[in-house]
């Protein structure tokens, strides 16, 4: 019997149709999917008519020279316009477009008026700082609303920005500017986290050191902590504060490039991934509607995640603003200054839209049911997910404690790479199911392959790959066309693989497994780490669980599995026992963890997913790997001091 490339092991029944109510006023039907279905490119091109082009295009794809692709070819437009000058022109410019929520309570409302007029006057600061369009420009910002508007304002002038995680080192910082070759850095003194303002501009002034092409540094004032000046330096207030606020956008190709976005990936040099414009804003427009049903007039929509991930460009800059939402932006943790911080600002804002990352929702339910029961969460009407596969329980426990039963969930799939979300269910449409992202938006055809790129039937397990080409597909690897035809072309001919493992259920939906890097050998089956960790989260006594395969002598490989308990639980031998019976009653016997181990926290990376190398060397007695991406480098020490103590 040839060997199975993926098992599936977990089972999942419930379902949860849409309200009625919902269905009734959704922005997007089942019908789209037929539109889609019956003429894609066509669908395609009705949707880039929600966008302002100053130019029409000429063809909606050109695919002659595969994988490059490029779409709307001919059409101009400028996509800061797109974001902003509309809904002004259109008497909007009063709707806040902006709740800015600071860590310590401070914060200010931003209408779309003001954000133009900021972004007119920051557009003509970069012009008049030599930025020209298609020069690169590196932005290192907390999350306050300069940083958007340092984006937009690249956009309206052409210059393609690439932004870098305000937490990033020295190192990361250089070596993103040096590969983009930016001549621009836009920072900010610091950004408040943890209570405490943590300054950034030590971290440009190391960098620009060892960069000699960064000519000028644009620096916010936000935290008012002391800095070294040096003459490549000027102030934001002084410079963008007096620009004149007259600036007329210029329309750009389809094609122009608006942004490079680095990802670490697993080895070796960072990856500049590049998207370019009219494709990108048609997908992230389309799908912040659809899969969010945003109503502008009256929804307050959050999204948690920092902008200096994808999520942060498409679904809080470009994407929403686009579509003319009014969103909160917040700039701190969700611990500070205590725990309900986020159901506070929920509360306090009347959110209706909440996306954020399954790591969170986790640590939420740590923490215990009764911090968001301290809030009133009535206004939401909608919850979405994205970063990590969402554990069933996890899914289940945000419906419940946080959507009150009655908000639908997406759980979108997507990547750097996809630009835009590429797999969720649509909320007046699907009956949503826990744990399973579901269905490929329309216009978007995704498949499940085995090793010889064959379709897996339904019930099956392989590798998700994209079939044909979508509007917000990454073009190319700064400055590496090669790298980027042997990352992602050249595992399946003709088809886009990105690392992800999935299966099909028997109703035909997707269930996301984790990267196929972190797939489990045992005893000869492929087993997932996405579903054991999930059979551990639906113990009552268990929040989070990372998984690993650790050699064993006997099976391959063995389950090697870190918990992380609820609330209070005190585990014993006998409570880890009943663990590891629970998942062999879950999954099957094969998925029975060889060792469970309790641990206060887990690796995880800036943006959330857990660094499951680094518990592999621990499952397997070796010495720590690098843990220059972990959020917190000093986490591993902890992990293994716990253990040696509970031992
Ligand atoms: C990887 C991409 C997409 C924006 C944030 C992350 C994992 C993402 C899901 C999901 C299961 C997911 C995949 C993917 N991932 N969303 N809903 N279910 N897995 O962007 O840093 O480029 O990471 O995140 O493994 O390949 P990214």
């Amino acid at each position: 019997m040839p060997q199975e490339t993926l098992a599936n092991l977990l089972t999942e029944d419930r379902t949860f149709p849409p309200a009625p109510e919902f269905t009734a006023s959704a922005n997007v039907t089942e019908a789209a999917y037929d539109e889609a279905a019956a003429d894609r490119l066509a669908f395609w091109e009705q949707q880039a008519r929600r966008l302002d082009w100053t130019k029409d295009w000429d063809s909606v794809l050109d695919w002659s020279n595969p994988p490059f692709a490029k779409w709307f070819t001919g059409g101009e437009l400028n996509v800061a316009a797109n974001c902003l000058d509309r809904h002004v022109d259109a008497g909007l410019g009063e709707r806040v477009a902006i709740h800015f929520e600071g860590e310590s309570g401070d914060g200010r409302a931003v209408t779309y008026a003001e954000l133009l007029d900021e972004v007119k006057r920051a557009a003509n600061t970069l012009t008049d700082l030599g930025v020209e369009a298609g020069d690169r420009v590196v932005i290192y910002m907390p999350m306050i609303p300069e940083a958007a508007v340092a984006m937009l304002a690249c956009a309206r002038i052409g210059a393609p920005h690439s932004v870098v995680f305000g937490g990033f080192s020295v190192e990361a910082l250089a070596s993103r500017i040096d590969d983009a070759g930016a001549k621009l850095v836009i920072t900010a003194d610091g950004g408040f986290r943890r209570g405490k303002p943590n300054a950034l501009k030590p971290t440009v002034d190391a960098a620009a050191e060892r960069c000699p092409g960064i000519e000028k540094v644009l620096v916010v004032r936000r935290t008012e902590q002391d800095v070294d000046w040096n003459e490549r330096d000027l102030w934001w207030h002084e410079t963008v504060g007096t620009a004149s606020n007259e600036h007329a956008a210029q329309p750009f190709d389809a094609e122009h490039p608006l942004f490079i976005l680095y990802t670490s990936g697993t080895t070796g040099k960072p990856k500049g991934i590049l998207h370019t414009s009219g494709g990108y804003l048609t997908q992230t427009s389309y799908t912040h509607h659809a899969v969010f049903d945003l109503k502008p007039e009256s929804d307050v929509y959050w999204c948690t995640a920092d902008i200096g991930w994808v999520t942060g460009h498409s679904y809080i800059v470009y994407g929403p603003l686009s579509n003319g939402a009014t969103q909160v932006m917040y700039e701190g943790t969700p611990d500070t200054p205590h725990k309900g911080r986020f159901w506070e600002i929920i509360d306090k804002y009347q959110v209706t839209s909440l996306y954020t990352a399954p790591t969170l929702i986790r640590t939420f339910m740590k923490w215990g049911d009764d911090i968001p029961a301290g809030y009133d969460l009535s206004s939401l009407r909608l919850l979405g997910s994205v970063g990590e596969p969402i554990n069933p329980e996890a899914w289940i426990w945000y419906r419940e404690h946080v959507g009150k039963g009655k908000a639908p969930i997406v759980d979108t799939w997507w990547q750097t790479e996809t630009g835009a979300i590429m797999v969720s269910p649509l909320p007046g449409v699907t009956a949503t199911k826990p744990g399973s992202a579901q269905r490929p938006l329309p216009g978007i055809t995704v498949d499940v392959v085995d090793d010889e790129a064959k379709s897996v039937p339904n019930g099956g397990g392989g590798f998700l790959t994209i079939r044909d080409p979508w509007p917000s597909m990454l073009r190319t690897i700064w400055g590496d066309d090669q790298r980027f035809l042997d990352t992602y072309w050249s595992k399946f001919d003709g088809m886009y693989f990105a690392g992800d493992g999935a299966k099909r259920d028997d109703d035909g939906d997707l269930w996301l497994l984790g990267r196929v890097d972190d797939v489990m050998l045992v005893s000869g089956h492929n087993i997932s780490t996405t579903e054991v960790e999930s059979a551990l989260v639906s113990h009552d006594s268990v929040a989070e669980a990372a998984v690993v395969g650790a050699s064993d002598p006997v099976t391959g490989q063995g389950i090697v599995a870190f918990t992380i308990l609820r609330g209070d639980i005190e585990s014993s031998p006998e409570h880890l026992q009943e663990l590891r019976q629970h998942v062999a009653n879950t999954l099957g016997p094969i998925a029975k963890p060889r060792q469970i181990m309790v641990v206060a926290e887990l690796p995880k990376t800036r943006s959330g997913k857990i660094m499951r190398r680094l518990l592999r060397d621990i499952a397997e007695n070796r010495e720590i790997g690098d843990v220059t991406t972990l959020a917190d480098n000093t986490v591993m020490t902890r992990i293994k001091e716990g253990l040696s103590a509970a031992a």
